[in-house]
């Protein structure tokens, strides 16, 4: 397993309209999701002496967790997916959210919740019909959908998710999966041994450490492997240059 990694981010307020709106592509906040999703791409090679480097194989679903609610997952997941489509224009970039529970990515987007993966897995609706399209050429979604009618350890636990992950895989470059934060509900583990690995999404001062170590065991319980941790909202101590160098650097 690679060292866990982390990255800082900026504070970031929240409005109605769409992330992609208000997406600065000059932005620290647009610097670090490039990091990471340099790191993501490279989480999967291994360092032999200084130069040599070997490809083991390459990071194409990546699901991202964290220890408790409200750490920043939903949002991460959507700037990260943005930047990679922006960044590689000639892949195909697809955002899933499987947080039947609390479904969010379709708000940053300002789109439509359902058809979603609920309808998919219970085969009222076509994995096509269910991806729409974003304002980004390249960008797709696959909305939560309604689960309200059955439980969602019960929907994602059906041998179709896996089905439905590998034919995502065929199609898409990325994959980046929202999930519901792994303590409280079981979900993660369920998903988390059909993707290349997982990326913790840490609220900084806020999760205690506790917490954490319990979430990243859970992670290895599951079979699953752990590319890294992001620290969100970590002060701007870190971005003096980025400050000293532009007028306005923030996303907002
Ligand atoms: N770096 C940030 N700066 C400012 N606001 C943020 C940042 N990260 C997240 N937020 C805001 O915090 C709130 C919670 O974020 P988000 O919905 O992404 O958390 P979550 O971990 O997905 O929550 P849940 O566990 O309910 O799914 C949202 O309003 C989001 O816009
Ligand atoms: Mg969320």
């Amino acid at each position: 397993m690679s060292s866990p990694l982390i990255w800082p981010f900026n504070r970031f307020r929240q409005s109605s309209e769409s992330l992609l709106d208000r997406y600065n592509d000059d932005s620290i906040m647009t610097t670090e999701m490039r990091r990471l999703a340099r790191n993501l791409r490279y989480a999967h090679y291994t360092h032999q002496g200084q130069d040599a480097t070997n490809h083991v194989s390459d990071v194409k679903a990546v699901l991202f967790t964290s220890a408790q609610a409200h750490e920043g997952k939903s949002f991460i997941t959507s700037l990260l997916g943005i930047t990679i489509a922006k960044d590689n224009p000639g892949q195909k970039i697809l955002l899933i959210d499987s947080d039947l529970r609390r479904s969010k990515l379709h708000e940053f987007f300002v789109q439509s919740l359902t058809p979603g993966l609920s309808e998919v897995l219970q085969d009222t609706s076509s994995l096509n019909e269910a991806i729409q399209h974003t304002d980004l050429p390249n960008l797709f979604l696959l909305p939560g959908g309604n689960a309200d009618a059955i439980s969602p350890e019960r929907l994602l636990a059906a041998s179709r998710t896996h089905e439905l992950l590998r034919a995502c895989c065929d199609f898409f470059d990325m994959i980046l999966i929202d999930a519901p934060p792994i303590i409280p509900v079981d979900d993660v583990s369920i998903l988390a041994p059909y993707t290349d690995g997982v990326v913790m999404v840490v609220m900084a001062k806020h999760t205690v450490r506790g917490e954490v170590e319990r979430a990243i065991e859970l992670v290895h319980a599951s079979q699953a492997e752990l590319l890294g941790i992001v620290i969100n909202k970590v002060k701007q101590i870190r971005h003096r240059y980025g400050h000293y160098s532009s007028k306005e650097r923030t996303v907002a």
